[in-house]
Formats: structure tokens, C-alpha cells, sequence
């Protein structure tokens, strides 16, 4: 079951090892030379537990934050920054963030500005943690009411995958992460393309299917980690292909409220949207839209448009036009094609088009 890749992103080295089980705090020191007592390690309300696990006997200051995307703020990180203070921790201190992709992006954050850069691992304990977040080396947190709006990019050296602490990730949570690596296997344009696919259509939450979790965990880092070793820094188009599914998504997250529904939620049905672009504009076949569709409704995502919650389809297209990946003032948009996906920009999705999409004209494409 134990699986490990190393990547270079821009130059720095990060090893991502996914295992059975956590880390122990020898582990973790082992690997960056540390002193025990030069460690913070930071957590949220419901990941402390699976942090007292990795101290076992031992001892380390630990720092601990609320729960959740609303407590991804400055305030925050100031806590984690005051809690490195009081622990003392030096320039080669380290930063130990144990959580989903909350504790994950604002421990990276912290680190890297910490002193200048103090040393960071990631124990990453949430389905999106691990498929997405905690691989690639952004760091950030919400400020000015807009999602990530500060960050850096700081690659974790070591990152820890532990499979099993999977356990008590409530569904919800569980969902969004699968939506995360559905879009992977739709980017996928390796020879494994239909494998990924199939291992995908075998996947439930069931235990004893672990195996087949950690090919699919396995197989999302490997293409997050290759797409990011192309583009760490997303200066050009490649890594944008990560964001299939994101600006449809985002748009309904932002026009419905957010928190109505999770971000895998959005980005599925935004996958969905995709789709419909995609074979309006003659990029996506038919039969590619209809395989994916299908594996979206089988993990339970409303893929119908209007999406039954969307009341304002004025809206949904007002926060389209805001989307903040927007490049050059042009809407951008990722397709999935025959194999893998496009980048569409928005002169080719014309508001004519899309207007008929998200009213729900879908079906007659
Ligand atoms: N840096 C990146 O490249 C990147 C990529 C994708 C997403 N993100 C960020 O990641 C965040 C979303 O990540 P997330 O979905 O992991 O959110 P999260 O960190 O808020 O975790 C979701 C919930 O699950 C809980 N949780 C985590 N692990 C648990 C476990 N093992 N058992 C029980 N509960 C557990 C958390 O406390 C939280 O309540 C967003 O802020 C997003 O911006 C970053």
C-alpha cells in the first residue's frame, strides 16, 4: 500500500509519501534533522486527535484552530506565528501542519514567511488534502472576503498521505474530494486513462476497497505533481487544466451563497458545464459527456441545469464575468476533450452560448 513520489516544483523537492497508517513524530524528525523541541505543530478542532496520535509519548507545542474555511484568515495565522514565538522556534524551526486543506494552505503560509522560511511538513487528513491541496506548494489564506487572496508558493519537503485517517472524514467531506479526483481521471491522458476510469467506477467508501482509494489517491498526486513540475508557479496555461469544472463551479458556489453547497459539489456540476462547452464548441464528443455525466451521477452530484438551487441565472452570469482566473480581463474555460482537456478562452464561449447552457438547453446541445 505504500506509495511514494518525489517532484520538483521550481527547483525545491517535495516528497509526498502516502501510507496506511500516520507518521510517528521519529518519522517526521528523521527526515529533517530536527530537534523535538524546535517543532510546532499545528491542527484544527477536529484533527487534534490524529495530531496527539503522532506525538504519542512525546511531547511538541501544538497549535490549534478552528475548523473550516471560515477560520482561514489572517487571525489565524497570526495564532500559528505567535504560538512558533512562543515556542521559540528557531530559523530551522519546523512547521507540522496536521489537517484538510485549510491547516494545510495557512501552516504552508505561515512557514514561509516565518523568519523568512522555516521548515514545513504536511500530514494531510482529508480526501481533498491529499489529492489536491497539500501537493504543489500553494500556501494561502482568505482576506478582503476573497478566497485565497494572500499566499505564497512554498512546497512542502515531505508531505504524509495517512490512508486511514480517512476514517472519520464526515461524507461531505468525503464528496468533495472525490470531485477533485474525478477531474483528475478526466485530465488523464496517460495510457492508464481507462484504468483510472475503471478503478474510479469500482470506488465506494467501503474499507475494504482501500487498495483501489490508494491507486486513486496515487494516481491524482502523480498528475497534480507532474502538471505543477511544468508550471509551479501557474505562469503559464498548463496548470490552469487543473481548474476543469472550477470557474462553472465557483460562479454557482458564489451566486447561490456560499456554504449551500461543498466545493466538490460545485466542481462537479461545474464538470458537467464543461461538458456542455465543450460539445457546443465541438471539442467534447458526445459519448466522452455522456461517460462523464454518468460517473457524476453515480457518485450522487446534481449534474441538471439550472442547478435546483440557482434562482438567478443573472447572477450565476454576473459571477461568471467576476471570475478571478480570468486572464488579460478574458474569461478562461477548461473543456474535456477527446482525451484529457483544453483551455477555451472566453471569446470562443460566447454569452449567447453560454446563457443557453446554464438555462438549461443542455440537453438539446
Ligand atoms: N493549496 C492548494 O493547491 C489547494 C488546492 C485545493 C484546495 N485548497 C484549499 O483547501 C481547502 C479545502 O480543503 P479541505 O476540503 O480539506 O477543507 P478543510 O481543511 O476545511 O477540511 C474539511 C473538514 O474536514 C475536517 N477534517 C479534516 N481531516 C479530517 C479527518 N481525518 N477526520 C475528521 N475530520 C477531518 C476539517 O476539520 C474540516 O472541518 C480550501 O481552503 C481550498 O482553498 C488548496
Amino acid at each position: 500500500m505504500n506509495r511514494e513520489y518525489t517532484f520538483s516544483f521550481g527547483g525545491n523537492l517535495s516528497s509526498v509519501r502516502i501510507r496506511k497508517h500516520i507518521p510517528s513524530l521519529d518519522d517526521i524528525i528523521s527526515f529533517y534533522g530536527s530537534a523535538p523541541g524546535n517543532v510546532l505543530f499545528v491542527c484544527d478542532t477536529h484533527t487534534r486527535s490524529i495530531a496527539r496520535q503522532i506525538l504519542g509519548e512525546k511531547d511538541a507545542p501544538l497549535c490549534e484552530i478552528q475548523s473550516g474555511e471560515a477560520a482561514k484568515n489572517w487571525a489565524s495565522v497570526e495564532t500559528i506565528l505567535k504560538a512558533a514565538k512562543d515556542a521559540a522556534l528557531g530559523r530551522d524551526g519546523l512547521f507540522v501542519g496536521v489537517g484538510g486543506g485549510v491547516v494545510s494552505d495557512m501552516t504552508g503560509f505561515a512557514a514561509s514567511i516565518y523568519m523568512r522560511g522555516a521548515g514545513l511538513c504536511l500530514v494531510s487528513t482529508s480526501l481533498l488534502g491529499m489529492v489536491d491541496a497539500a501537493v504543489g506548494g500553494k500556501t494561502g489564506f482568505d482576506l478582503f472576503g476573497m478566497k485565497n487572496f494572500a499566499g505564497t508558493f512554498y512546497p512542502a519537503p515531505l508531505v504524509y498521505m495517512p490512508v486511514s485517517s480517512l476514517t472519520s472524514l464526515p461524507e461531505r467531506e468525503w464528496k468533495s474530494g472525490m470531485a477533485e479526483i474525478i477531474k483528475t481521471a478526466t485530465l488523464d491522458t496517460s495510457d492508464e486513462q481507462e484504468r483510472f476510469w475503471s478503478l474510479l467506477a469500482a470506488l465506494s467508501r467501503d474499507t475494504a476497497e482501500q487498495d483501489i482509494l490508494v491507486e486513486c489517491i496515487a494516481r491524482s498526486v502523480q498528475l497534480k505533481g507532474r502538471v505543477v513540475e511544468a508550471d509551479p508557479k501557474e505562469t503559464g496555461n498548463f496548470r490552469a487544466l487543473l481548474n476543469l469544472g472550477h470557474t462553472f463551479g465557483h460562479a454557482l458556489e458564489s451566486s447561490i451563497g456560499l456554504g449551500q453547497i461543498t466545493h466538490g459539489e460545485a466542481v462537479a456540476w461545474g464538470m458537467a458545464r464543461s461538458c456542455d462547452l465543450g460539445l457546443a464548441l465541438g471539442i467534447t464528443p458526445q459519448d466522452r459527456r455522456e461517460k462523464i455525466l454518468a460517473l457524476l451521477s453515480a457518485f450522487g452530484y446534481e449534474t441538471k441545469t439550472p442547478h435546483p438551487l440557482m434562482r438567478d441565472t443573472e447572477a450565476f452570469m454576473q459571477a461568471l464575468r467576476n471570475d478571478k482566473k480570468k486572464k488579460a480581463g478574458s474569461l478562461r474555460f477548461i473543456v474535456p476533450a477527446r482525451t484529457g482537456a483544453v483551455l477555451v478562452s472566453g471569446e470562443q464561449a460566447e454569452p449567447r452560448v453560454l446563457a443557453r447552457i446554464i438555462g438549461g438547453y443542455s440537453d438539446c446541445l
